[in-house]
């Protein structure tokens, strides 16, 4: 599924968040935003969840509103603070959705979470987990209706350095095996440049698109590609676009 802002501006009373975004996202393509805080890069993915509306400009999903590919669960959203209920079993808080729509998924929770590494874990809560498990939880009940698109808002952005670079490895492993069309948001230019085939650089409040680059580095990229000379140059070149982005809105 394709994913099209089309000079989208949205305010919040006084507040400016974005101005003037227009991007196209193509079907199976993993694409970052990054950007200072603040910049609307968390209003950008709402908008694009049918949970807020432009002021200016629309998105359409495939040619339809997101809040009916919403409707059709055609959209999955995880952000940075695991959305689980400490009541809940891991195994139900992925299922939570279906219990709730009364639908069946079109993926088993239980499945999913063993594919996800957390077999032995369908049991315990989430105080039991750790950060890292507590995300592929949360990304697992995202996955549950096997939507076209995912939204990742920082998600493992509460997350140590080395976690989160395995966490990194996990989802470019996951999303491999799948075709789905993803936006992810982050701060981390290494993180950005690992996993994208483009990534989307916002300048300052209000958000406006800055330069997209282009990431034409080989697939799959394992942890030792970190080190890699082609791969630091990338990250080079998308960290030199941020501080442009930020240069140009000071
Ligand atoms: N519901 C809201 N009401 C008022 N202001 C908001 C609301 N949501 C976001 N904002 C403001 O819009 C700007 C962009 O926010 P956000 O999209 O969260 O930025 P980012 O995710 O890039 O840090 C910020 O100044 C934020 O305070
Ligand atoms: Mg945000």
């Amino acid at each position: 599924m394709t994913i099209e802002f089309s000079r989208v501006s949205k305010q919040f009373g006084e507040v400016e968040a974005l101005d003037d975004v227009s991007l196209t996202i193509d079907d199976g393509e993993f694409v970052t935003l990054i950007g200072p805080s603040g910049c609307g890069k968390t209003t950008m993915l709402r908008i694009a969840a049918g949970l807020e509306e432009p002021s200016a400009g629309s998105v359409a999903v495939n040619g339809d509103t997101p809040r009916n590919a919403c409707r059709e669960h055609q959209i999955g959203v995880a952000f940075q603070r695991p959305a689980l209920l400490a009541s809940r079993t891991a195994l139900r808080n992925v299922g939570m959705t279906l219990e709730i729509t009364g639908r069946d998924g079109a993926l088993s929770p239980g499945d999913l979470l063993t594919d996800f590494g957390l077999g032995e874990f369908h049991h315990h809560y989430p105080h039991q987990l750790s950060g890292g498990m507590q995300q592929r939880v949360n990304i697992a009940a995202a996955l549950v209706h096997d939507p076209a698109i995912l939204l990742l808002d920082e998600p493992f952005g509460a997350l140590d350095e080395l976690t989160r670079e395995s966490m990194g490895e996990w989802l470019g492993g996951v999303l491999s095996r799948s075709s789905k069309t993803v936006i992810f948001v982050t701060h981390s230019v290494e993180e950005a440049t690992i996993l994208s085939d483009r990534v989307v650089v916002l300048s300052a409040r209000p958000g406006r698109i800055s330069e997209v680059i282009e990431i034409a580095l080989p697939r799959p990229r394992s942890r030792a590609f970190r080190t890699d000379d082609n791969f630091l140059r990338e990250v080079a070149r998308v960290r030199s676009s941020l501080y442009r982005a930020v240069e140009l809105s000071n």
